[in-house]
């Protein structure tokens, strides 16, 4: 059930599609005190699922996290916001339900941090939708929030392929040689990346033509070798007198202005730059229709990037820190004045004041940036979201976003932003995995090998072996660090047979993708999501169910050899040796610990499921998803499994006859799928 209270008067985020009528009774399990708190005393043993992109365990007790969209490309574990704003969470324990505050602001999650089992939800103002959900478990309440907010974006079933970046590669001729490099070592990819250097000047919708000469017969030469070319998207536009998208703005008003209204302008990559106001629908389209630009070309996926959005500096800011500095000239510094000295150019960015200053024009309304500032980049997104359906109605447009809000997961998907080459983070990725696809958003992946700093070839080995399983698998790396493509490493047999596996597997994670996006189901689980009775299975942190069948223990330490797995049942252990073959034996229930070397790795078919694999390919359109072969790990005789099946282009996605039910008892080769 939902129960829905109103609280002052809500600026409308779109988030919610399936509307419920505003109660006027008591609102039920939480202790509301209007313009302080929503609070909640949890019990001892109660479990806090959710809260999307943010850091630390699958189960968020113990920290604060604050919903307001962050760059933070050195986040770790006592960072409080990221790049998502992803206001859902479920209590599981003494009493079982779903909360989610449908809020455009800054709100703060006190998840017993304060005191032990004090839950307690603080707005920066008092003009929200509360909901309330219950159900009969967790993932009933999660597949009732899912259909309250819509179903979650699709992608095109090539994007399931492996994606390789970097930023960046500087020419067309780096391009074609990371994928030559690739296809030399028999190492699958469909898609590359462009990062900021592709454009002119880091101008959005131009291109750097000296690098990039002829786009559209490089876009086509590369899609006759099943590539697909996926360049990135900024959220400021650059400040240029003779620039279309600058000029046509600025005469039709569609940037954001300050409270003079005169126009807002920050620093991004492109120097000076211009900030679109997605809250105004008519920019929205406007700015959405630019991405013809490039589609026009033959592109069919993109990237949208500094949407939070993340600021430089601005003028304003600049004056005062040199002000500042001038005030330090010539001082005989105490320490304290040193560490104010080195404050003033370390709080340029992302200033809290700089969000103050902007503002955007909302269905007539005049809303200063602070107020909605957790909804620009879900609007950044839905800009280009709505302009596929206008430009391109009939064919996937693949689209995920850094900054998020939930409601954007219905345009696009996310990237866990920048993380770094640490182990930490590997872990981190797996733990926010089922909290992202809570809420909606399922088409995720964090960049594999680690954005920032240097990666181990052991470090991109595990994080591959776990990536194989997110539906967006990229490698991506950031400036001036080791490159980390894997033909740059020693040991490419081990990388190729991981990889291999995944264009093995393509059929059963997109089938279970595809229920999951139109069920409203999980796709990344945490164990008590299927096992709710057993209450060892609800303090694992580190494995993760993936669909129905599959249990995945990936490895996130250096130099482990191997790791303690817990089964919550029986399951039939898969071993992917470095030469590519599959072994397989039966577990018990219980703890094991199971050796896995780096170049070799597990994951679990649970009983009474099934596995559908194919043979292969080095790119999605060669795999061949109807010829499989079927593993099983049978209760008692016949096991059944729900394939789901369709061209991975068009969207006639709820066509009964993409579903087709595979019956087998036992290990079925060459299992023929009609669908
Ligand atoms: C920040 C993004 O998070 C990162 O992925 C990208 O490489 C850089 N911007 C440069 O565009």
């Amino acid at each position: 059930m939902i129960f829905k209270y109103r609280f002052g008067n809500p600026i409308p985020t779109d988030t919610v599609v399936k509307e419920s009528e505003v109660r006027e009774d008591a609102v039920p399990f939480v202790t509301v005190l209007e313009g302080e708190s929503i609070s909640y005393e949890m019990a001892d043993a109660d479990i806090v699922y959710g809260l999307g992109e943010n850091v630390r365990g699958i189960n968020k007790r113990g920290w604060t996290y604050c919903s307001k969209c962050s760059d933070q490309p050195h986040h770790q574990e006592d960072t409080h916001s990221l790049y998502g704003a992803h206001n859902f969470l479920v209590v599981s324990g003494k009493e079982t339900f779903g909360l989610f505050l449908d809020y455009s602001g800054v709100v703060s999650f006190d998840v017993g941090y304060t005191t032990k089992n004090g839950l307690v939800i603080t707005p920066a103002d008092w003009n929200f939708d509360l909901y309330i959900l219950t159900g009969e478990s967790v993932p009933a309440i999660v597949k009732e929030f899912r259909g309250m907010v819509g179903r979650s974006y699709i992608a095109p079933k090539w994007a399931f392929g492996y994606g390789q970046s970097r930023w960046s590669y500087m020419t067309a001729d780096e391009v074609r040689q990371v994928v030559k490099k690739h296809r030399e070592n028999d190492l699958p990819l469909d898609s590359v990346y462009l990062d900021i250097d592709y454009m002119e000047r880091y101008k959005d919708f131009t291109l750097n033509e000296e690098a990039f000469p002829n786009f559209e017969d490089f876009v086509r030469e590369l899609a006759e070798e099943n590539i697909h070319l996926v360049p990135i998207i900024d959220a400021g536009v650059k400040k240029e007198d003779g620039y279309s998208v600058y000029e046509e703005g600025m005469e039709k008003g569609y940037f954001c202005t300050k409270e003079d209204g005169s126009p807002f302008v920050a620093a991004v990559w492109p120097g000076h730059a211009m900030f679109t106001d997605f809250l105004n629908s008519e920019a929205r389209e406007w700015f959405g229709n630019q991405y013809a630009f490039l589609l026009d070309k033959g592109i069919d996926g993109f990237w949208n990037d500094m949407n939070e959005p993340a600021i430089f500096y601005t003028e304003d800011r600049l004056k005062e820190a040199f002000e500042k500095l001038d005030g330090f000239k010539g001082k005989n510094l105490a320490m304290e004045d040193f560490w104010a000295l080195l404050d003033v150019t370390g709080s340029l960015s992302g200033n809290e004041e700089d969000y103050k200053t902007f503002y955007h024009e909302m269905n007539g309304q005049r809303i200063r940036h602070d107020k909605v500032h957790n909804l620009y980049g879900y609007n950044m997104t839905r800009a280009a979201g709505e302009a596929f359906e206008r430009l391109s109605p009939d064919k996937r447009i693949l689209m995920f976003s850094r900054a998020s809000c939930i409601g954007m997961h219905r345009y696009g998907g996310i990237w866990q932003g920048d993380n770094k080459s640490w182990w930490s983070h590997l872990l981190m990725n797996l733990q926010m995995s089922p909290a992202l696809n809570m809420c909606g958003f399922l088409y995720t992946g964090a960049d594999l090998g680690g954005f920032g700093s240097n990666t181990t070839e052991e470090l991109l080995l595990r994080w591959l072996a776990f990536g194989i399983f997110s539906p967006l698998m990229r490698n991506h790396a950031a400036r001036d660090t080791r490159r980390q493509e894997i033909y740059e490493f020693e040991d490419i047999p081990a990388f190729r047979s991981i990889l291999k596996l995944r264009y093995r597997l393509l059929p059963y994670l997109y089938s279970e993708y595809m229920k999951a996006a139109l069920d409203n189901e999980m796709y990344f689980m945490p164990l008590a999501f299927a096992y709710p009775d057993d209450p060892r299975a609800a303090r694992v942190e580190d494995q993760l169910l993936v669909g129905e069948s599959l249990m995945i223990a990936p490895v996130y330490q250096p130099n482990a050899g191997g790791r303690y797995v817990y089964l919550p049942e029986s399951m039939r252990m898969f071993r992917l040796k470095r030469d590519g073959s599959l072994e397989s034996s039966i577990l018990e229930a219980g703890d094991h610990y199971v050796e896995i070397p780096a170049d070799e790795m597990i994951f679990f078919l649970r009983k009474g499921h099934l596995l559908p694999m194919a043979e292969g390919g080095n790119s999605v359109p060669e795999v061949d998803f109807e010829n499989l072969t079927v593993f099983a790990y049978p209760d008692d005789g016949e096991v059944s499994y729900e394939y789901y099946h369709d061209d991975g282009v068009g969207k006639d996605y709820d066509n009964p006859e993409n579903r087709a039910v595979i019956t087998v008892s036992g290990d079925v080769r060459g299992y023929e799928v009609t669908v």
